[in-house]
């Protein structure tokens, strides 16, 4: 049966945990430049109806280096912006490529284009979720602390595509997720109540922060946001990720970022580039992270 990365609830936590593991050992063959091809002649293709450049460019590295091939599909460019349905499009691509990766805005259409891929699906990013930036984070956690079970983990700003796959993470992972959001950026109702006691939502980016292990946060405005800029400037001037706040965390907790950053809006540039930053690998991250699941749902199809 083919499996499809469209969340990360589509992996068991024993799944999660192996592609993880799976992730740190690609790194350490690449950083030992151990030649690592088993994807000759495969075809990823790769649909963006948003900007990227972490995702294109980790996507399409990591297919190379496993011998692959990666197609880069923008919807401008493409008959998907002169609408072409998805569905014809998802039957089409499958019978010429192996793997497809979307990134675009309703989660409602990579659902679409799964239920007819023959193929495996990964989500690039929806408006709802971006699971393939925790298969990242998670390794850059793992590489950093061990097993995330237990870990007290805070999330600082809004109730994102990013923050509901924390949501799942913890979940899946069963970790202590605090988000600490304004009221009226709170993560989608039921994403969080299926978390059940994984998760707890406050408004106060101090009590949040508290005796946390990992401070995470995210741009105010995402992509498709950007007429809201202003509006969400002010409804978030109190949840900046900065030295003060990074004082009530754990002496050794770690700040990540999935970037772009907007530095002196949702993170200070001293945090950013502080000693307890590990965004530069938690970016790096993603090519291997990415050729683990790759990997994973090739085997598996
Ligand atoms: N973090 C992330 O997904 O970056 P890009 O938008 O550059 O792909
Ligand atoms: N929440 C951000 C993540 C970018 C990688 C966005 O959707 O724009």
């Amino acid at each position: 049966m083919t499996r499809h990365f469209l969340t990360l609830l589509d992996l068991s936590s024993e799944e999660l945990r192996a592609v993880i593991r799976r992730a740190i050992e690609l790194k350490a063959m690449r950083n030992q430049n151990q030649d690592y091809a088993p994807f000759v002649n495969r075809t990823l293709g790769m649909i963006f109806d948003k900007s990227s450049t972490r995702t294109r460019v980790s996507f399409e590295a990591g297919m190379a280096q496993f011998g692959g091939h990666a197609l880069f599909l923008s919807s401008k460019d493409t008959q998907l912006g002169r609408g072409e349905p998805v569905q014809d499009t998802a039957r089409v691509l499958s019978r010429m490529v192996d793997i497809i990766m979307i990134r675009t805005y309703a989660h409602s259409t990579i659902e679409r284009f799964a239920e007819v891929a023959q193929v495996p699906v990964i989500n690039g990013l929806t408006d709802l979720y971006h699971p393939c930036q925790l298969l990242a984070d998670l390794q850059t956690w793992f590489e950093q602390r061990g097993d995330i079970s237990g870990a007290t983990i805070t999330w600082i700003g809004d109730g994102n595509n990013m923050c509901h796959s924390y949501i799942n993470a913890a979940r899946l992972l069963d970790f202590n997720l605090r988000i600490g959001c304004p009221e009226g950026y709170m993560p989608n109702a039921e994403i969080v109540a299926a978390a059940g006691s994984n998760v707890e939502i406050m408004h106060d980016a101090m009590a949040a922060a508290e005796g946390s292990d990992l401070i995470v946060t995210d741009v105010w405005a995402s992509m498709g946001q950007e007429q809201e800029q202003l509006k969400r400037e002010q409804a978030f001037q109190d949840f900046q990720v900065n030295h003060s706040l990074m004082q009530v965390a754990h002496a050794d907790a770690l700040f990540m970022h999935c970037l772009p950053a907007h530095r002196e809006e949702e993170v200070s540039t001293e945090v950013l580039e502080g000693p307890q930053s590990v965004v530069w690998d938690e970016a790096e991250n993603r090519l291997h992270a990415q050729k683990a699941l790759i990997e994973f749902l090739l085997q598996h199809c």
